[in-house]
């Protein structure tokens, strides 16, 4: 589903998600760890790239939220066919 086709509730919804703080200490939200989710594959590397794992507890409370976004991650890119249809494989 592309953000077109998003109701108004499922925005604002999702406005929310992404507005819930992943790490307390310094006021991390979810829409600024998830860029680095996607482009990091260890915790270390998402703290680097979000600010997250720096706060008063270290990593305590947000690094297992972390753990578990990657590991969801991993398991939808696992869950992918190996090879996928391009539009030139249809064409020949
Ligand atoms: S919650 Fe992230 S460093 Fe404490």
């Amino acid at each position: 589903m592309t953000n077109k086709e998003l109701t108004k509730e499922e925005k604002e919804e999702r406005i929310k998600r992404l507005a819930t703080v992943v790490c307390i200490c310094k006021g991390i939200p979810l829409g600024k760890v998830l860029p680095a989710i996607k482009a990091c594959d260890t915790v270390e590397d998402v703290n680097r790239m979000a600010g997250t794992g720096s706060g008063g507890c270290h990593g305590e409370r947000c690094g297992p939220r972390i753990r578990m976004l990657l590991k969801k991650k991993h398991d939808l890119q696992d869950s992918r066919p190996a090879t996928r249809d391009t539009a030139s494989d249809k064409d020949e």
